[in-house]
């Protein structure tokens, strides 16, 4: 037999990686753990344990402790006594725990690996090249954060005891990716992991205590979702950070809605695999196996859609089958496979419930000819092509190993097909023109694009979604912000009542007459209009609202905005989205050409302010906003991205894009300043905004229209609709078209605002309920306002041979 006869014919034979170190340390702990509280591991308050399984064999692996609110109660504790002495320390002491966090990962790299390939059914390759050792990277890379914090981020101050769910996809490298970036920013932590995969966590816990890390720092409460529940509700938690399906996502969201706790979502995604006929279709298919097979397809942003150009697709398809065919599932441990076994019966029941669905949908199947272990939870590679773009298959997160294939002509096609979803999470795009590649990226809704490249990840880079993959970024600078408040909103008092002193009853538009007689102090006309699409416009329901000075007189009437007017003002608001391909320099023009424009009206603006909230305030507000003006025209082409440089041949460039149309509710009690200082950041940003002026003196909205409409700011970029804020801002945070609200109210309006916002997880920012001091400029503008006017996206370049 000749050599190449041999190599043909070769079959594989087993190669298992023994996982002799991690039964000992499982029957060290006679397979039975309790919660890790206060560091130890203690007896759940309720007594209930539940089993863990190998999904490769189905054998039951150890019980584990389910986590009741009680428990939930004693971590958050621990976590909340740990705090003063664990923020006391300096950066450089928090650093070196999480350097010898680190090291202490890398000593026990194999026996994690393995145990987490026990717990989930991932290839032990999976586990050993790619999930510990970016665990590790993970905590040296934020040992090196909380070694700068101070200098980073002055003026910046821990959340506090922080939340955190998990999910079973990825045990240990989500557990480091939440635990670093808040120790090295001076959370404490209580960590849920998901109930298939507790036992990397506990494992965690265990190196913890030998590296000395202080009792209550890091909590890890087991269980299912009630207790991620009871996590999420506690009244003791600053900060909630999840990962996980969009549906708990949403329900965390409300859930959170009435207290303060800062909330970061990572959810699903239905990430694009976009080939254009220029790709070098063999590194395509190679990525194509990493990008849907990697881990059994159950990554959030697996590349699970298929767009190939038509003219390739056929050639594609044979390769790609081909590459299928070789494909091996089996045993997990064994180090020779390249699909391991499928989480649970009930994710294996999802994925083929759905791929039969998606049949009878139309798609063609074709799965290759390979053998599955006789035992244990497996699924063949899928391929479905023929898929119709709004098929359950190419709409909905299958989390397994099935790609939905479908086709297009031309790039703004691709693109248009890659944005028919109502996720964001990642993309991957496959050219060899670097035109072709990084147009597409940058016109994909996506928080993460890798070119010519898939499912890259590092410490240092943002990982994040768009849309309804959630909002927030884990990794790098992009990441600890998440973790840190400015210190004076920490300490800000709250904000008065959302009440609006100066309107009274609703009158139909003909009493206005009244009103202009009635306003002692100008004499003038003061019936405002709307302002939308650069246009003034009357109120749909035809009434107004009377507005009142500060001793009760009469200043003039201001239109009853309803549904009707938000639904035009968003329609506006979304045409004129060309606002963001704006350069960043005529932006900046335009902000100081309204800036001379408002600094012109200063008499007259001044003297109708100061009837509603006093001559001196009026006289500040005016000066302020002028200067906020120069800020924010100063900011437009200087908040630049980042480039990133992971330890791979690759840069990635964090683009700072605008979020889309947002809707603002203004503050009442700063008319003038509290607009500006709020709009200015979006649009600064190239976002498109539907406001609602201030509720208690609308007539602002007549001084603004006039100064914007003279500064050659498009029709359609700033939106006006007056008032009530309470009920304007439903239909805003309900609206599909819209893609964040921000909400400065009192308590209830901010809470009303996350709540309702719940429904397509538009991303909500309020103050909280606290009360801003607009004409402090440490308060008022700057990188606070700019970060969350922006959403990053990081594009992954390849360089090098
Ligand atoms: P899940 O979202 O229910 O679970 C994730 C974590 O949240 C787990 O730790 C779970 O115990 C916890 N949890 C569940 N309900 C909760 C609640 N009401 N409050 C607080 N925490 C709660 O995801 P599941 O059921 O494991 O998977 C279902 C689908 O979700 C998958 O088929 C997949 O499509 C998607 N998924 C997406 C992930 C991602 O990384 N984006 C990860 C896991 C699942």
């Amino acid at each position: 037999m000749s050599v190449i006869e041999k190599f043909t014919t070769m079959e594989y034979g087993p190669a298992p990686e023994d996982p002799k170190e991690s039964l000992l340390w499982l029957d060290r702990h006679q397979r039975r753990f309790g919660h890790f509280i206060a560091g130890r591991f203690t007896t759940p308050v309720e007594g209930k344990y539940f089993e863990t399984s190998d999904p490769g064999t189905g054998e039951k692996i150890a019980d584990v402790a389910q986590g009741s609110a009680a428990d939930i109660d004693a971590a958050v504790k621990a976590a909340r006594a740990a705090l003063p002495a664990w923020q006391k320390l300096s950066g450089h002491q928090r650093a070196r725990f999480l350097y010898a966090l680190a090291r202490q990962v890398q000593k026990h790299s194999r026996r994690l690996a393995v145990l987490e390939t026990l717990d989930n059914g991932k290839p032990i390759r999976e586990s050993r090249d790619i999930d510990i050792p970016l665990v590790a990277r993970h905590f040296y890379h934020h040992a090196g954060w909380a070694q700068l914090l101070a200098q980073e981020f002055p003026g910046y101050q821990p959340c506090g005891v922080v939340g955190q769910i998990i999910p079973w996809n990825f045990p240990l490298l989500m557990l480091a990716w939440k635990i670093a970036p808040a120790l090295a920013t001076g959370n404490t932590v209580v960590l849920k992991p998901a109930e298939f995969t507790p036992l990397t966590a506990l494992a965690f816990a265990e190196l913890s205590n030998e590296v000395g890390l202080p009792a209550g720092v890091v909590n890890i409460v087991t269980g299912d979702g009630a207790t991620g529940e009871a996590l999420v509700r506690h009244p003791g938690v600053d900060k909630i950070a999840f990962t996980g399906s969009t549906e708990v996502g949403r329900a965390i969201r409300r859930a959170t809605a009435p207290s303060h706790k800062k909330l970061s979502l990572e959810l699903g995604g239905k990430s694009p695999f976009i080939i254009f006929e220029d790709a070098d279709l063999d590194s395509a298919v190679e990525g194509l196996v990493d990008g849907i097979w990697f881990n059994q397809g159950q990554v959030c942003c697996a590349g699970s859609r298929l767009l190939v150009q038509e003219s390739v697709a056929e050639k594609l398809t044979r390769k790609l089958q081909a590459r299928m065919s070789t494909l091996r599932v089996g045993s997990p441990l064994d180090k020779a496979i390249d699909i391991g076994a499928i989480i649970a019966r009930v994710q294996l029941e999802r994925i083929d419930g759905l791929v039969k669905q998606g049949i009878a949908e139309g798609a063609t199947c074709w799965q290759p000819d390979i053998v599955l272990p006789s035992r244990g939870l497996y699924y063949k590679p899928t391929l479905l092509s023929n898929v119709h773009p709004t098929s359950i298959v190419a709409q909905q997160e299958i989390f397994g190993p099935v790609l939905a294939a479908m086709t297009f002509r031309t790039p703004p096609e691709a693109v248009q097909l890659a944005n028919n979803t109502v996720y964001g999470l990642a993309a991957s795009v496959w050219s060899e023109s670097v035109n072709v590649a990084l147009q597409a990226a940058a016109q994909i809704k996506a928080g993460v694009v890798w070119v010519n490249s898939t499912n890259l990840f590092d410490a240092a880079c943002g990982f994040g979604g768009y849309r309804e993959s959630g909002y927030g970024r884990e990794g790098g600078r992009e990441g600890l912000v998440e973790y840190l408040e400015p210190t004076w909103l920490k300490n800000a008092p709250n904000f008065a009542p959302n009440l609006a002193p100066g309107s009274g009853q609703t009158s139909s538009s003909s009493s206005s007459a009244a009103a202009d007689v009635a306003n002692p102090i100008t004499n003038i006309d003061r019936t405002v209009k709307l302002y939308i699409g650069g246009k003034q416009s009357r109120p749909d329901s035809g009434y107004s609202i009377p507005v009142h000075g500060r001793n009760g007189e009469l200043l003039g009437e201001a239109p009853l905005g309803n549904r009707k007017d938000i639904r035009n003002a968003v329609e506006a608001a979304r045409k004129a989205q060309g606002w963001a391909k704006t350069t960043a320099h005529n932006r900046a023009q335009i902000l100081f050409y309204i800036a001379e424009n408002l600094s012109q009206r200063t008499d007259e603006i001044t003297t109708r302010l100061s009837a509603a909230i006093g001559e001196k305030q009026a006289a500040q507000e005016v000066q302020a906003s002028v200067e906020r003006l120069f800020c924010y025209a100063a900011w437009c082409d200087k908040f630049d991205g980042a480039v990133h440089n992971p330890p791979f041949r690759n840069i990635s460039i964090a683009m700072n894009e605008p979020i889309g149309t947002v809707g603002l509710i203004c503050p009442s009690d700063s008319p003038l300043l509290g607009f500006f200082s709020l709009a200015l950041p979006l649009i600064c940003a190239g976002n498109t905004v539907v406001a609602v002026p201030s509720e208690k003196y609308p007539l602002i909205t007549g001084d603004l229209y006039q100064v914007l409409e003279t500064s050659d700011l498009p029709g359609g970029v700033i939106n006006l609709v007056t008032g009530r804020s309470s009920e304007l801002l439903k239909v805003l945070a309900e609206h599909d078209d819209l893609d964040a609200v921000w909400c400065y109210g009192d308590e209830s309006l901010c809470a009303a605002a996350k709540a309702l916002s719940a429904g397509n997880l538009k991303q909500v920012w309020t103050n909280e309920g606290r009360k801003i001091d607009w004409s402090d400029a440490v308060q008022g503008e700057g990188r606070w306002f700019l970060q969350h006017a922006y959403q990053v996206k990081n594009i992954w370049v390849p360089y090098g041979e």
